[in-house]
């Protein structure tokens, strides 16, 4: 699992250019589906038939990241954000573009933290003039964290956990799970980042009985951290609540009788900010009873997302338990 990881959080994929994660999945997946389909948004849908109601799975492949904005006649690049950043802790951060191209983010070394913000930041990708720049990259090109994966122990440190590790974890589950009573799809969206646009769609078409996120949440056990009860290594995440859904009673029970049955360890999580694909599942057509397994993972949206493989591992088990159980019996 450490290698797919690793291949899985290296790939390039900010929001709307999600397609090399889309090919590696794909590879990984063939054989243990009976169908694959990449839908007109870019999510790449795979459904394993079963005889009973049908329950959607969401994994989001994109990862944040920045969009070039304009040029500067000295070949500096100016940027906006795609998703979620704290544009202060970005200054000395590495980006790769789509063609390789590697830059540095930084700043005018007289700026203060405090005034640290898109205006004042730029990307360096070594160019000498602004003609050298555009022949290296263009207006809206995207870029993401530039940082290699490491394993320390059971810990793995790299970007894109968020939320790679959720696709991982439903590509492992695909790869084991061999029948179910129920009609299984296993959707990798896009556009989570910039809100939850590829689940929006997906869950449209697929109108699940059930849906389930799979996706990060941030942890309470760093020092001077805020209250929250997730601890990595505590176990899978089951949510009650965040900013974008709050789980169905149904769902939220389903997953924790699982937990406790099969002796998975887990916690409950209280987000007060944040959303996942949930957010966008349950408020499909007429409503779609959903919840979300969450990952904990430190330093959320940084270029060193950490995560534990153990967490990790108790999530895989949680989806298996899961689809062993007709859910026919659970919504009913
Ligand atoms: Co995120
Ligand atoms: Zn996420």
């Amino acid at each position: 699992m450490k290698d797919l990881i690793k291949r899985i959080t290296e790939v390039f994929g900010p929001s709307g250019q999600e397609s090399k994660v889309v090919e590696l999945i794909k590879a990984e997946l063939e054989g243990h589906v009976d169908e694959m389909y990449v839908d007109i948004m870019g999510n790449l849908i795979a459904h394993k038939k079963g005889p009973g109601k049908k329950i959607m799975f969401s994994a989001h492949m994109d990862e944040i990241g920045f969009m070039v904005t304009h040029i500067e006649k000295e070949g500096y690049l100016r940027f906006t954000n795609i998703g979620g950043h704290r544009p202060w802790t970005l200054k000395g951060l590495r980006v790769i573009f789509d063609n390789g191209v590697i830059g540095n983010i930084d700043c005018h070394s007289d700026t203060k933290p405090n005034e640290l913000n898109y205006d004042k930041l730029f990307i360096d990708i070594g160019a000498k003039d602004k003609a050298e720049a555009e022949s290296m990259v263009k207006i809206g090109d995207s870029c993401g964290f530039y940082n290699s994966t490491l394993a320390n122990g059971q810990r793995m440190i790299g970007n894109s956990m968020d939320d790679r590790i959720g696709c991982v974890i439903l590509i492992e589950a695909a790869q084991q799970v061999k029948s179910s009573p129920n009609d299984i799809y296993y959707v990798f969206s896009v556009q989570e980042e910039v809100g939850l646009r590829g689940a929006k769609t997906s869950a449209y078409r697929i109108h699940p009985d059930m849906g389930v996120a799979l996706d990060v949440t941030p942890t309470g056990d760093t020092p001077e951290g805020a209250k929250l009860n997730v601890k990595l290594g505590d176990g899978t995440a089951i949510k009650v609540k965040d900013a974008s859904v709050i789980a169905h009673p149904l769902v939220k029970n389903f997953m924790i009788d699982v937990a406790e049955k099969n002796n998975i360890k887990y916690q409950l999580e209280v987000l007060t900010a944040g959303g996942t694909d949930a957010g966008a599942i349950h408020l499909t057509k007429e409503g779609i009873p959903s919840g979300t397994i969450s990952i904990p993972c430190r330093y959320v949206h940084s270029p060193s997302e950490m995560v534990d493989l153990n967490d990790v591992k108790a999530c895989v088990e949680l989806v298996k338990g899961m689809v062993a159980i007709d859910i026919a019996q659970i919504l009913d």
